[in-house]
């Protein structure tokens, strides 16, 4: 079988990046005759040519994980010597005369390298120059695997990803710092920003939506570190919560309620707990006929509600001006009518203007903050309005902060990768200098099986909550048992 049709078809795998328009092929170039023996080959990014000789590499190990390191040399000889046939094209556009193109100058490039490898390892080869010259290097296949959730490079050698809410180490590797590098330039160069020693971290979206973090030396101690959160097709819906025991169908329902009858909620949780997802899922509640302002770092949130007005902060120009803050979209949605504003997550001073918002009508307001309890989440929201610089006595601040907020739901994700809302927690109000907080709903840790899963079940504490009377102006009757009242003849639930 000719090597071509080895490679197998050349159609676009569904998550790659697929070409707009149609791309010129470049003409045919000769590619120049292989190195006699087999030069060592300039690895890309740096003019140190490789020590071993291609012809040497031991390919048999290479399916081994300690032959990756040789399958990542050869592809990316090939690479440098496709590139330069094409006449150092960097940018190619992954579609089907591409990869047609690639299939044609990789069997050439193949077959100059001396080596045989078997059918498998020849389209691991091929997958890995495509990748390289067309999408992400080496993530790419991480990218492209719906059941990972998380992408996280912490160098050249060692990449994590997220699967199933565990974090594990893969044997994917690159080849140095600037191969890393090249990377990041490549995520982010189409979308207008750069990542340089003077300005080593950067903040962006890829096109399909996921949340790309690049952050590279002198800042990076250990190496370039890239940090994708990807972007999920199907955002969980409350249902799915349900279902994968994130919460109960009474507390579902309850935040239903709590959200149509317009009470401020502050979603917290600790990073990457789906703090996020969770309060897409509630602003989803909306109703349809209110306006809804989202304000976020990086548009994440997937709203179905049609009267929705997204906004999204920006990072400086080049020179350092044009910067827009969350901060300064929190005040300016206040002046575009919003019946809704929900804000992406509150990192600093836009939290004392979204409690002075809450507190003048703009009720109805949710939001997230990084905080590991409810009481923790008061004590963050305290210091981040404290970093609007308004110099508010702190006895101030709590007053605005018993008198905005009603509930705060938190999320965790705990050790087992389980996610879970494990408190839904009453604010209600002021006694002397403390913000009397009341649980309504908590998750209680019974102990794990033998597989190690964790085992809970949540619970409502028994105690109704104050603003019962707000949701039952807006319809929402709430029998006794949902709050674990033991009523005879009652029935439980909605
Ligand atoms: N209840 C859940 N069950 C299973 N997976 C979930 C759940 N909630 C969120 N996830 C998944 O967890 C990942 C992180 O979710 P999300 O982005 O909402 O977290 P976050 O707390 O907002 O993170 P960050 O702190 O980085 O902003 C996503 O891949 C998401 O799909
Ligand atoms: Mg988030």
């Amino acid at each position: 079988m000719s090597l071509l049709k080895r490679l197998g078809g050349g159609s676009p795998q569904p998550n790659e990046p697929v070409a707009i328009a149609p791309v010129a092929i470049p003409t045919l170039t000769p590619i120049a005759p292989p190195p006699q023996p087999p030069a060592a080959p300039a690895a890309p990014g740096s003019a140190e040519p490789r020590s071993q000789p291609i012809s040497s590499i031991p390919f048999e190990e290479a399916a081994q994980p300690n032959g990756q390191q040789q399958i990542l040399d050869l592809s990316l000889w090939c690479v440098d010597r496709i590139q330069a046939s094409l006449g150092n094209q960097n940018e190619l556009k992954r579609s089907p005369e591409t990869e047609k193109l690639l299939q044609e100058r990789f069997a050439r490039v193949y077959q100059q390298a001396g080596v045989s490898l078997p059918g498998e390892q020849v389209k691991q080869l091929f997958t890995m120059v495509c990748d390289e010259l067309m999408g992400f290097g080496p993530i790419q296949q991480l990218l492209n695997d719906d059941a990972i959730s998380e992408v996280m490079v912490n160098g050249p050698n060692r990449v994590y990803v997220e699967s199933k809410g565990k974090l594990k180490l893969t044997a994917i590797r690159f080849a140095n710092d600037e191969h890393v590098l090249k990377i990041v330039d490549r995520i982010i160069r189409p979308l207008g920003r750069r990542v340089d020693r003077k300005w080593p971290m950067v903040d962006a979206r890829l096109p399909d939506g996921s949340r790309v973090n690049a952050i590279i030396p002198p800042c990076a101690i250990d190496g370039c570190t890239i940090t994708i959160r990807k972007f999920s097709k199907n955002k969980l819906k409350i249902d799915d919560l349900v279902r994968f025991g994130s919460m109960s169908p009474e507390m579902a329902e309850f935040l239903r309620a709590c959200v149509v009858s317009r009470l401020n909620i502050v979603v917290a949780g600790g990073t990457g707990s789906g703090k996020t997802t969770l309060l897409n899922v509630l602003s989803n509640f909306i109703p349809e006929d209110e306006r809804i302002v989202t304000i976020e770092d990086s548009a994440e949130l997937q709203l179905g509600q049609d009267h929705v007005v997204r906004l999204e902060a920006k990072p400086a120009e080049v020179d350092g001006s044009g910067r827009v803050q969350i901060r300064d979209l929190v005040i300016n949605s206040l002046r575009m009518r919003p019946e809704r504003v929900v804000i992406g997550e509150c990192r600093g001073g836009e939290t004392l203007d979204m409690l002075q918002a809450m507190n003048t009508g703009h009720d109805g307001s949710l939001t997230t903050l990084h905080a590991n309890t409810p009481r923790d989440a008061l004590a963050r929201m305290e210091t981040m309005s404290m970093m609007a610089g308004m110099d508010l006595p702190l006895k101030v601040i709590r007053e605005q902060i018993a008198s905005a907020i009603d509930i705060i739901v938190q999320q965790s994700r705990l050790d087992d990768g389980q996610r879970k809302v494990t408190y839904i927690t009453e604010v209600q109000g002021m006694e002397g200098e403390t913000v009397v907080l009341q649980d309504i709903f908590k998750l209680e840790i019974l102990g794990k099986t033998p597989e190690g899963k964790i085992q809970c079940e949540m619970k409502p504490t028994g105690v109704r909550p104050r603003f019962t009377p707000r949701l039952e102006a807006h319809g929402f009757k709430l029998p006794p048992s949902i709050f674990g009242a033991q009523v005879p003849g009652q029935k439980k639930g909605w």
